[in-house]
């Protein structure tokens, strides 16, 4: 299996990490040489933790790390894929133009999957002669540890492409679920957005604090981390963009974001990475 990832932000360099750790061959593109760089650096530092802790040795590790090719000039890094996973800004007049030049300089039996968490794929394979190899592989944040992909087929998708995706995710150690329609927020997303949405409901109301709902939801379902502490972990505006993205689609005023998310994306408390969200960090 050769396997192209394009762009390599903090998902597809996390993509090619984890399928070269399955023994896959990887080319990974990205038009900022630095950013490859980055990459490169990033995944070693992933691979050198396991190797302390023991769960991988040096020479896997090094070997999974060389097998992720890095390749400034797009068609060099496709002309011999059999798979490419595009990852990059999420701007559906970019995705497109990539897939256009994908269908020009990839093989023409191979697949062309979008990691994309909004667009589905009838947005983009039209500019493509092989709609029917196209398809969304929707990978979860941090690739390396999240043991998901969503894999969604669109209305051109053929069987064989849907298999072909199921068996490279699974060959690179991960489980696909299939979405057999196009669905804005795939099930994971919309799945947390309603639970999301029920908590700031209660908060809004003054039903309880997030404290407490936080509480209620990591000590009665079992869930990790509850929707206050996860929507600090991700960003609070990655929630809010989430949220005000659902709603501008829908028109469905369940995802208007809460005056209280609102507030705190305007004063610059997104969570973990600014010090301070719904916690202080
Ligand atoms: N971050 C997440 O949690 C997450 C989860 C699931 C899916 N996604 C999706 O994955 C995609 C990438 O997200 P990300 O968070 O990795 O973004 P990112 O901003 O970290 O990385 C995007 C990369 O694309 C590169 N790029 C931009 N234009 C390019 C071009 N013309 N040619 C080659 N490379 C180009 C950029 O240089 C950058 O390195 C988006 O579609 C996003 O919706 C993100």
């Amino acid at each position: 299996m050769r396997l192209t990832v394009v762009g390599a932000g903090s998902m597809g360099a996390q993509i090619a990490q984890q399928a070269a750790l399955h023994g896959i061959e990887v080319a990974l593109h990205d038009q900022d040489e630095g950013q490859l760089q980055r990459a490169r650096e990033s995944n070693q530092g992933h691979l050198a933790r396991r190797v302390e802790k023991g769960k991988l040795s040096k020479e896997e590790a090094d070997a999974a790390v060389n097998r992720v090719q890095l390749v400034s000039d797009m068609s060099e890094a496709a002309d011999r894929a059999e798979f490419v996973i595009e990852a990059v800004f999420e701007d559906l007049e970019l995705k497109r133009s990539i897939f256009r030049e994908l269908d020009e300089v990839a093989p023409a039996g191979a697949v062309l999957a979008s990691n994309s968490s909004t667009m589905g794929i009838s947005k983009i394979a039209d500019v493509t002669r092989r709609p029917d190899r196209c398809l969304n592989m929707h990978f979860f944040y941090p690739v390396l540890v999240m043991d998901l992909v969503e894999i969604v087929r669109g209305p051109a998708t053929s069987d064989e492409t849907v298999e072909r995706a199921r068996d490279l995710a699974r060959e690179m150690g991960r489980t696909p679920v299939l979405l057999n329609k196009e669905i804005d927020g795939f099930i994971v997303n919309r799945i947390l957005h309603a639970a999301t949405q029920e908590a700031y409901r209660l908060l809004d109301a003054g039903v309880a604090s997030f404290e407490d709902i936080d509480t209620a939801v990591e000590k009665g379902l079992n869930w990790p981390m509850g929707p206050f502490r996860l929507g600090d972990f991700s960003g609070l505006d990655v929630t809010y963009n989430a949220r005000l993205h659902m709603y501008r689609v829908t028109g469905d005023e369940r995802y208007k974001p809460s005056p209280k998310l609102e507030a705190k994306v305007k004063a610059g408390k997104l969570g973990r990475k600014t010090g301070e969200g719904w916690y202080r960090y």
